[in-house]
């Protein structure tokens, strides 16, 4: 595998994912990207210009589709809209985006006869109950709670329904939470630290208690590169780092490690239709790809993140304002509906 196209390369995990294969491979990559809010064209800064190319472009567009994919031996999909906050308030453009989007790339990896491997999420499964001994596999049914996840289900039901039809040469993968360098503001972990960096209070939706399995970006991007290079084709991998916790005591280590007191938080009301709990089995991915993570001490992990959002205000500055205005604003949309 020579070329890839990697959907969404400017976004956080994208990016990080083209950082990664650039050091661990020696492959070409094109980066297609909308560069929507969520992009950011310093996140690929300081790649060697011969191997890595930004188009900036829709997935939406049959045409650069059409003529990108077949320049390339994989596809590698990332792109998408994806935070749950916005979808509960624009759902459109994560339907036009996550589902239409990814049956124009369907039928091109279909025409052009390329290999695609499907960047999806847990979230699909829908949630678990706090006490629940069960974690989600390969086999759990599909039940998603959100405009967000909702799409993304939709998205690999295509991938799945084009392989079975159409015999397109696919691979999924659902992962659970990222965290790392290169992370829009607008998510839970660099919307506290940069809160805390300006000065600001971090805030916790609901009563804190829900449970996210963390995931250092690095160990999705080895997963992902274990899957390209030996996967079966037509199967889904789950991803995951056994790194679950809850919202709170990722928010106090936060707070510990910038010296700040555990008290310094908003409580803030909690999201609409809040998933509890999401917790992954990824042992099919360990035993048959034999596939280890190697970032899951959480406390380092979040000291380097820390360290890098400090280092990089130049990075996250120009949206932070920009963030925090669209929460007041669907803060008080969601306000107006509870009247
Ligand atoms: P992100 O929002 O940081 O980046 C998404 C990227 O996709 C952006 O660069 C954006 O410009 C691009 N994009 C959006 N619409 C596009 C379009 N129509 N055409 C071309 N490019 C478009 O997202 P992320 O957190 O890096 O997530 C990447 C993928 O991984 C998504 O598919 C997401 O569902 C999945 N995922 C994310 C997580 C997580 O914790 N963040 C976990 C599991 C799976
Ligand atoms: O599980 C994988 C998913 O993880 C991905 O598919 C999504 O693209 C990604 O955004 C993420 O979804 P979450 O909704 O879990 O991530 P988010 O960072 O938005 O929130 C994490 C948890 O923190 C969630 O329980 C909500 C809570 N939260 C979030 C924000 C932004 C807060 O308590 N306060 C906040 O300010």
């Amino acid at each position: 595998m020579k070329r890839i196209l990697v959907t969404g390369g400017a976004g956080f995990i994208g990016a990080n994912f083209v950082r990664h294969m650039i050091m661990h491979s020696d492959v070409e990559i094109t980066v297609l990207d909308k560069m929507t809010y969520a992009a950011n064209r310093a996140s690929l800064s300081g790649l060697d210009e011969q191997r890595v190319k930004l188009v900036i472009g829709n997935i939406c567009d049959g045409a650069v589709v059409n003529e990108l994919v077949p320049q390339h031996d994989a596809v590698v999909h990332f792109a998408a809209e994806t935070h749950n906050d916005n979808s509960l308030h624009d759902p459109r453009s994560f339907v036009t985006t996550n589902i239409l989007g990814t049956v124009e790339l369907l039928e091109a990896v279909r025409r052009h006869g390329v290999r695609l491997h499907h960047i999806s999420t847990d979230e699909v499964y829908g949630d678990l109950e706090f006490d629940d001994p069960q974690r989600f596999t390969e086999l759990t049914a599909y039940n998603p709670s959100s405009p967000y996840s909702a799409t993304k289900a939709s998205s690999d039901m295509l991938v799945r329904a084009w392989i079975r039809s159409f015999g397109v040469v696919a691979t999924l993968s659902n992962c659970s939470n990222n965290y790392g360098p290169y992370q829009h503001v607008e998510k839970f972990i660099p919307r506290q630290i940069t809160n805390i960096l300006d000065g600001q209070r971090p805030k916790l939706y609901g009563n804190g208690r829900n449970v996210r399995d963390w995931i250092h970006v690095s160990d999705h991007s080895s997963a992902v590169q274990r899957i390209l290079e030996s996967g079966e084709f037509g199967r889904t991998y789950l991803i995951g780092a056994d790194g679950e916790q809850d919202n709170l005591s990722v928010l106090r280590l936060i707070l510990e490690l910038m010296g700040k007191d555990e008290r310094f938080l908003d409580w803030v009301p909690d999201r609409q239709g809040h998933d509890r709990r999401y917790a992954i089995d990824a042992t099919p991915l360990r035993h048959e790809l034999s596939w280890e993570p190697r970032y899951t001490d959480l406390r380092l992990g979040l000291e380097q993140t820390i360290d890098w959002y400090r280092k990089n205000r130049d990075w996250w500055q120009p949206s932070k304002s920009d963030t925090e205005k669209r929460y007041s604003y669907q803060a008080s949309q969601a306000a107006k509906v509870a009247i």
